[in-house]
């Protein structure tokens, strides 16, 4: 996207209207989020901290469309979820989304570049295409010479890389990272997150993050806390939104 394009869209990326999400498994109803709003602004850094089990993870999941809300209302990108079908849903998220795992959740018999490469054949991208934009994606986070690797032949930090090289690949509006660097050791983990937020810095994308480090979440905008499935910000009264 350029910056033209940028400036021409709104500024509203995503909005939880009164949102409420229950896990349902047989009889058994779990309920963890509790009536949440939450507006996200374009260019935003959001991190959402707050102890294992508050939701954390429900909530960037339905941010990035993988859960429906049991009850209330989520607009991305201007578009009601709610009256999209499956497909329309499959395509927002691969067209505006990149989800970066904990577990970075790397296919383990694709090379590399294939791995790279993946959204994009997702989209119907020839194969020859898809590896060259890979392979630029690749050289972004200074994995340049491993495209023909295997999974198993790097290490936590250079696979977290090509997560995030397949997380960019499809140029999307939003990041959505887990827990990123919890596999990753203190000054690989710091590498990541320079790359995380370099790239919000560098080219406006939108970054939403979980973490349990209150440190690394004061480098966001926003620091949201999960409390028991409902939300708290610092200073979100003062925001004025109509
Ligand atoms: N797929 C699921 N089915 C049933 N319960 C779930 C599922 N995923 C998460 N939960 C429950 O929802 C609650 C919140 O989980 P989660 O969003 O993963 O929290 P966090 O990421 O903050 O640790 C927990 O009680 C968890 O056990
Ligand atoms: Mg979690």
């Amino acid at each position: 996207m350029n910056s033209a394009e940028r400036i021409s869209l709104s500024p509203r990326l995503l909005e939880l209207n009164n949102v409420s999400h229950s896990y349902r498994r047989g009889q058994q109803i779990t309920p963890v989020l509790k009536t949440i709003s939450l507006l996200i602004e374009r260019g935003q850094t959001c991190a959402l901290v707050g102890v294992s089990g508050s939701g954390k993870s429900t909530l960037l999941n339905m941010l990035g469309l993988l859960e429906q809300p049991t009850v209330g209302r989520l607009v991305f990108n201007g578009q009601d979820t709610q009256t999209a079908s499956a497909d329309q849903l499959a395509n927002l998220r691969n067209r505006d989304i990149g989800f970066v795992f904990q577990a970075f959740n790397l296919l383990p018999r694709l090379s590399i570049i294939d791995n790279v490469a993946l959204p994009l054949s997702y989209r119907g991208v020839s194969r020859r295409e898809a590896r060259v934009s890979a392979q630029a994606q690749l050289a972004l986070v200074g994995l340049a010479d491993r495209g023909s690797c295997r999974p198993a032949d790097l290490s936590g930090g250079q696979r977290q890389r090509v997560a995030i090289a397949r997380a960019l690949v499809g140029r999307p509006t939003l990041i959505l990272a887990d827990e990123p660097t919890g596999n990753l050791d203190s000054q690989t983990a710091a590498g990541i997150m320079t790359l995380l937020l370099g790239l919000n810095h560098d080219h406006g994308v939108t970054l939403v993050m979980v973490t349990h480090d209150g440190q690394l979440a004061k480098r966001f905008d926003r620091q949201i806390q999960v409390i028991d499935g409902r939300l708290h910000e610092e200073g979100a009264h003062e925001r004025v939104w109509v």
